[in-house]
């Protein structure tokens, strides 16, 4: 079946960026001078995603803003084509909804509070802290995926022992090339405890019988209703892989990692490249 719709959780409180998530949403940090947020909804559109649902919170009402058009923007810029494709691009990329979870309950309520806006049918979940460059993009690869087993999809990639309490792990057998069929999965164990390392990486094509199981999911590990647990009430119904993506995925979720790949992307960019060499250059001399 077609996947049409995309939901992207963004409700976290971002508490590894304060101070700067006190008035500025973790999703609309850029890298270099994208957000985040954008970046994940150009992989979606890439992938021929239509519909781009996106989970807020209270406070967080600049990235609604940042997805409307702005006329008065527009005319300031009438006389810079470059800088009104770049403005007008954001709002032509998907049709972008919101919906708002109350309360900071969990990634599974995240996604569950878009219920209604998904309807009957697959859809795909990206969270925008993992930034993945590839070409065809993570999201792309996944609906190959799915359509060509006819199921759910979640991207996973080995990391190394010592970090994998800070994901959800897979346990899985070969299913062929960089395809794994999942038999269980846990949410952030101890590392003595993960049935491999094979980590969950925030993609995921999902049916819609995933809603029903989040609704009956009782809060996990950190005390929240987290998705891996409603995936693993879903395997008991319905088949799902595990897909080792191409590509190099970047944590966009501290600010380590958001610092990672605003290096590494100003390298691979041509007009930022240059300078950037002598940037790192100059400081290896210090
Ligand atoms: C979430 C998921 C986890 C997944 C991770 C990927 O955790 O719950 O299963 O491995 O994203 O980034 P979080 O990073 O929100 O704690």
């Amino acid at each position: 079946m077609e996947i049409r719709k995309a939901v992207i959780p963004a409700a976290g409180l971002g508490t590894r960026f304060l101070p700067v998530t006190k008035s500025v949403p973790k999703e609309l940090l850029p890298i270099l001078d994208k957000p985040m947020l954008q970046y994940v909804v150009e992989e979606a559109a890439e992938a021929g995603i239509e519909q781009v649902i996106i989970v807020t919170s209270p406070g967080k009402e600049s990235i609604a803003s940042y997805f409307q058009p702005q006329p008065d923007l527009d005319n300031c810029l009438s006389g810079s084509p470059e800088f009104l494709d770049k403005v007008r691009h954001v709002s032509n990329l998907a049709q972008v909804s919101f919906v708002i979870q109350e309360q900071p309950l969990g990634l599974g309520h995240a996604v569950l509070t878009a219920r209604e806006a998904v309807g009957d049918e697959p859809f795909v979940v990206i969270l925008p802290d993992d930034i993945v460059v590839h070409i065809p993009g993570v999201v792309a690869q996944m609906v190959e995926v799915s359509q060509r087993y006819n199921a759910g999809v979640v991207a996973v990639e080995p990391m190394p022992w010592e970090i994998v309490q800070n994901y959800g792990v897979v346990d899985a057998v070969s299913a062929g090339t960089r395809l794994h069929k999942i038999r269980g999965m846990v949410e952030k164990p101890k590392r003595e405890d993960a049935p491999s390392n094979l980590s969950i990486v925030g993609r995921y094509i999902l049916p819609p019988e995933i809603f029903q199981c989040l609704e009956r999911t009782k809060p996990g590990a950190k005390g929240e209703i987290q998705l891996t647990d409603g995936l693993l009430m879903l395997l008991k119904q319905e088949e799902l892989f595990a897909y080792e993506f191409l590509g190099t995925r970047y944590d966009g979720g501290t600010p380590m990692g958001l610092l990672r790949a605003s290096l590494e992307f100003a390298l691979a960019r041509d007009d930022t490249r240059e300078e950037t060499r002598s940037l790192l250059g100059s400081l290896d001399n210090q």
